[in-house]
């Protein structure tokens, strides 16, 4: 079975002169079993006719963010929610500079707003647009974003031109995105993540947390979804929407956030704990809210339950990989960590800096095993996710 087998493949061509080629790509991804369905922008429109599209595609080809009849079922956002890949070939210039600041202004750059899977682009435009900075400082930023780049190659051009930004062949294009669904170690594995922060309420209006928004684990869970994994997270506070191919489990405390992972382990592959929980809780929570006495306040708090370490000694225990918050003493602690949780890797974040770790959407890790220890620069979180779920699937799988 070749690897887009029913997969849903959502092609954008946009206004290059190589989107007479689109034709070709629909054919490609088909001969790997994908199904297509096509949206045409108005640049495309003046390089190769919706009826060619729509034959190929056999589908209708969607042109027009403003269809009467298909918004009326939300159609930008059922086409984003169709999609398990959105491909855009050719990408013409504009398309890019769209997606880069992230604009909704067509059908295109608002269904690539509105979805959550992974997002390629095939670039085709004159040599010397692509040389220019205006959009290699765009490519950059939707590389970042984790947006796969289909590089253009280098040949004669349409204008006469030889150099880079040729459409890269159709074959090749459908290749790369089949690279996207490719089995890996962590097909079929099921794999629990705990994120985000949790709220320990002291009265009905108060609560101790910390700031994590739960990017990491979220940006984690693309990378497992992504590698054909089962998904399932547990999670406390957090400031961002979370995959919707993952099963969601809300719990705000550390003891609800205990009790959820402890009802959830027994079936998991991988547990991966990177929830910021609250080491303490407040011994009694108080009926009605603390009024103001002007006198000092003394707050006892008990210990919560170590959730990794609890997971780590139970008797049939998934690969446990442990997160490490740190402000001091960054390896050392992380090390005595790994030995007193009895974990199998730990990954070591310094939250000192305000430019990574908690709250931003960078950050920089040393993934610390008992063999030794990857230092990951810093990147993207989405591309950090990768990269470490890549090296989780490569040490344990
Ligand atoms: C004859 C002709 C050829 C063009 N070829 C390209 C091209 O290969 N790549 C590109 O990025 N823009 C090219 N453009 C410019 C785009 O078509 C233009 O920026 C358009 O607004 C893109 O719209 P879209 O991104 O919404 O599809 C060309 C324009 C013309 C008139």
């Amino acid at each position: 079975m070749s690897s887009l087998t029913n997969k849903h493949i959502l092609l954008g061509v946009s206004g290059s002169i190589a989107a007479y080629k689109a034709p070709d790509v629909v054919r490609r991804l088909q001969d790997l079993g994908a199904k297509v369905r096509v949206i045409l922008t108005q640049g495309g429109a003046q390089f190769i006719t919706e009826l060619s599209l729509q034959a190929i595609s056999k589908n209708k080809v969607h042109d027009n963010l403003w269809d009467k009849e298909a918004e009326l079922s939300m159609g930008h956002i059922e086409l984003a929610k169709w999609a398990d890949a959105i491909l855009i070939a050719p990408a013409s210039a504009n398309t890019i500079a769209n997606l880069a600041s992230g604009k909704a202004c067509d059908l295109l750059s608002s269904v690539i707003l509105a979805s959550d899977c992974p997002i390629l682009i095939a670039p085709a435009m004159n040599q010397q647009m692509y040389a220019s900075d205006g959009v290699k400082a765009n490519l950059s930023t939707l590389s970042k974003r984790n947006i796969t780049l289909i590089q253009g190659e280098e040949g004669e051009q349409a204008c006469g031109d030889i150099g880079e930004g040729r459409l890269a062949e159709s074959g090749e294009i459908a290749k790369q995105v089949g690279l996207i669904f490719q089995s890996t170690k962590l097909s079929g594995k099921k794999i629990l993540i705990t994120l985000g922060a949790t709220m320990e309420p002291i009265d009905p209006v108060r609560y101790i947390t910390n700031h994590s928004s739960g990017k990491m684990g979220s940006a984690l869970a693309d990378a497992c979804i992504e590698a054909g994994a089962q998904v399932t997270l547990v999670h406390g506070n957090i400031s961002i929407a979370l995959n919707q191919k993952a099963t969601s489990i809300s719990a705000t405390t550390a003891e609800k956030m205990y009790q959820s992972v402890i009802d959830n382990i027994s079936k998991q592959d991988i547990f991966i704990a990177c929830a910021a929980v609250s080491d303490y809780s407040s011994k009694n929570i108080e009926k009605n809210k603390i009024k103001k006495s002007g006198k000092n306040l003394i707050l006892e708090l008990t210990p919560s339950k170590d959730i990794l370490k609890e997971v780590c000694q139970l008797d049939k225990k998934p690969i446990c990989i442990g997160f490490a918050a740190e402000t001091q003493n960054l390896v050392e602690n992380a090390k005595n960590k790994l030995k007193n949780k009895g974990c199998d890797a730990i990954i070591l974040n310094d939250v000192s800096k305000d430019d990574s770790g908690f709250k931003s959407d960078e950050n920089e890790v040393i993934f610390i095993d008992q063999k030794g220890s990857v230092k990951l620069p810093k990147n993207s979180k989405q591309k950090l996710g990768r990269k470490i779920i890549e090296i989780i699937g490569d040490k344990f799988l």
